[in-house]
């Protein structure tokens, strides 16, 4: 089996924030799981720019630069910055590359010859920061965009459409049949809902318009921005034994474009729709949204600078359930940090090895049944089969995509640990028991192991730092701080 996992491929009009991390690290934690399940070669993990955007010629505009040299130090600012914090993307696409436009005309070709698109006049409201067209019920008290609070530009002209409304039966039929299109549910169902109020035929070209990628068989026209990107997913994608395995992870305000209009796009060009799709929440920072004119906007690297990268990971990843929304604040990504980290993980870590060299000198000891007539100790001190039982259900989160449920599993593994540690005291068993204190030494090396095997989908950078402190069936290695605490501001 193959697994093509994909984000949204996003604007380069500004720099990364905490919102575009979180969607790329989610997609990150996937694959490494897919990879450790199915094989590094089994995965293709794709990331990129979205480069063909009014608002980033805007931007360029007004930053004083050329536009072709300033997509380039931006989307180089992206991908750096997802290198930086640890994400490994198997390819990173840029929507002005030539393999793109390729792609990009064949589908629009392939799209043409089915019928699907005719010439039309275009009389509406575009709004620059969306990318979209807006109707006039969309628009706030103030005739504004709700989410960007400009006015949208009234534009007047000769466009080709894209006969979506063609598509209807069959979009409502492939989400009605397939729970899996679309997940969470509660994203299905205004999916479902959107598609059954009536789809409408979409405006596909610009004529005139300066940057972007011109149609096939009118170069005065360029193609509209999400046609164009949508595709990046095809162009981005290694073959069709991939293809017939891909998971679209993107956030809930680009549902419509994913689940409507791509699909219908797909459908018309004859290629096969995706497999799944996974719709993620929205965070906001301390009760507000994330903006630049409220200052509140968070850069993934200078979290990463002062915590780590795995720490930004966790971070991020437990705020809610992956699906839902919820509010990020430093404050308890700080507590996060200093009591999960730090001081479960790794203190538990740190502490079991400094005891196995202590009373052990260093040698790895052996799994051992403990006495079945000691009752309290058998329940107390789990057996083999028990512990491995964590992993099944962290799997099953990750299965599930359940990416939070996941990290907790892993904290519950370590507050285990920490309980029998801290209950069966085997520095002090040790002189009356010792080999109930080596047994009890044995689970607790079994927890570690446990923990180090979910850290290399959850924690990468300290996974490897885990397992050489883990050691061999012979010896242990050195004990070492995984998570220096961290001071507060
Ligand atoms: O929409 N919380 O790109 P974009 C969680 N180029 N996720 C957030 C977030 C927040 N506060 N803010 C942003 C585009 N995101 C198009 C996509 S795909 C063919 C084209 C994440 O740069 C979330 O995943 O505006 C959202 O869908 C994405 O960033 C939008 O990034
Ligand atoms: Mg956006």
């Amino acid at each position: 089996m193959k697994k093509f996992i994909t984000t949204p491929i996003y604007y380069v009009n500004d720099v990364p924030h905490i919102g575009h991390a979180y969607c790329t690290l989610a997609a990150d934690t996937l694959a490494r799981y897919w990879r450790q399940k199915l094989g590094k070669e089994s995965v293709f993990f794709l990331t990129g720019t979205d480069e063909n955007s009014q608002k980033t010629v805007d931007a360029a505009a007004a930053a004083g630069e050329e536009i072709v040299p300033y997509l380039e130090s931006m989307s180089a600012r992206w991908k750096n910055t997802w290198k930086n914090i640890g994400i490994e993307f198997d390819d990173f696409i840029r929507t002005t590359e030539k393999r793109h436009h390729k792609t990009v005309h064949a589908i629009l070709n392939k799209i043409h010859e089915a019928g699907d698109i005719y010439k039309g006049k275009y009389e509406g409201l575009y709004c620059t920061g969306c990318e979209t067209f807006l109707k006039p019920s969309d628009l706030d008290e103030n005739g504004h965009c709700p989410d960007h609070k400009k006015a949208p530009k009234a534009v007047e002209e000769e466009n080709y459409f894209f006969r979506l409304s063609k598509y209807q039966d069959q979009l409502l039929e492939l989400f009605t049949k397939n729970p899996k299109l679309l997940e969470p549910e509660k994203r299905r169902n205004e999916v479902i809902s959107f598609i059954k109020a009536g789809l409408e035929d979409i405006s596909i070209s610009r004529e005139g318009a300066e940057f972007g990628i011109p149609l096939p068989w009118d170069e005065n026209h360029k193609i509209y921005v999400w046609f164009d990107a949508l595709i990046n997913y095809r162009t981005g994608c290694p073959n069709d034994e991939f293809w017939s395995n891909t998971l679209h992870l993107l956030g809930k305000d680009i549902t419509r474009f994913h689940c409507v209009i791509w699909p219908a796009m797909l459908i018309s060009a004859g290629i096969e729709t995706p497999t799944e799709e996974f719709a993620h929440g929205f965070f906001t920072v301390d009760g507000e949204k994330m903006s630049k004119s409220l200052g509140n906007v968070i850069s993934p690297l200078d979290l990463a600078t002062k915590y780590g990268n795995d720490a930004v990971r966790i971070g991020l990843l437990s705020l809610f359930e992956f699906g839902n929304d919820g509010d990020f604040s430093q404050e308890q990504f700080h507590d996060l940090y200093n009591k999960k980290l730090a001081g479960g993980i790794g203190n538990l870590f740190n502490r079991v090895i400094v005891l196995i060299h202590k009373f052990l000198d260093g040698q790895t000891p052996e799994w051992a049944p403990m006495n079945p007539e000691n009752e309290e100790w058998v329940t107390m001190v789990r057996e083999k089969q028990d512990v491995q039982n964590d992993l099944v259900l962290f799997n099953q989160y990750m299965e599930d995509k359940s990416l939070r449920s996941a990290i907790e599993e892993m904290f519950y593994e370590a507050s285990k640990a920490n309980l029998l540690l801290n209950e069966k005291e085997p520095w002090k068993l040790f002189k009356t028991d010792p080999k109930g204190a080596t047994q009890v030494f044995a689970r607790l090396l079994f927890h570690l192991k446990t923990i180090a095997k979910m850290s290399e989908i959850l924690l990468p950078e300290t996974a490897p730092k885990m397992w050489k402190m883990i050691g061999d069936e012979k010896r242990v290695g050195e004990a070492g701080i995984l998570f220096q605490r961290a001071e507060e501001g």
